[in-house]
């Protein structure tokens, strides 16, 4: 049987609603909105590049910026794990909020975990 990437499951269409969802989100939190400096259109953007990749996807994301060399990128901005749990909190909502079966949230956010706690790169 064939089995399914995560990203022809959830859909181009859901994609996009998380990552709009999700910075809605990310904006308005108080633990993390100040990191997010340049314009909300363009991370949301890059946002939907990277994880039709991660998911499983046409590798966008690499294609037009490169290796992701993610924790590197994110080195600029000082993240704690408290962080990068306000960030899963917003992302765990946003996954939630679509309409897809469990199963396939309970993978999404399941794969975001590890990436998230990666990016920390400071005491708390
Ligand atoms: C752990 C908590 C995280 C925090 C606080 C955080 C914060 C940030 C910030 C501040 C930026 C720069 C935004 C700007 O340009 O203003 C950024 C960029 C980005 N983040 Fe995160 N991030 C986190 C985790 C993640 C994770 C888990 C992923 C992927 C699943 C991710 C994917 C990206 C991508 C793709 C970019 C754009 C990189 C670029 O091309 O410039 N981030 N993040």
């Amino acid at each position: 049987m064939e089995t399914l990437t995560v990203y022809e499951r959830l859909g181009e269409a859901n994609l996009k609603l998380l990552v709009d969802r999700f910075y809605d989100r990310v904006f308005n939190h108080e633990q993390i909105a100040h990191l997010f400096k340049t314009d909300k259109e363009l991370i949301k953007e890059k946002q939907r590049l990277f994880l039709t990749q991660f998911f499983g996807g046409p590798a966008l994301y690499s294609h037009h910026y490169g290796h992701p060399q993610l924790r590197a990128r994110h080195l600029p901005h000082a993240i704690g794990e408290e962080d990068a749990v306000a960030w899963l909190s917003c992302m765990s909502e946003a996954i939630t909020s679509l309409a897809i079966d469990e199963p396939l949230k309970d993978e999404m956010f399941k794969r975001l975990v590890p990436t998230a706690m990666f990016m920390v790169n400071r005491e708390s």
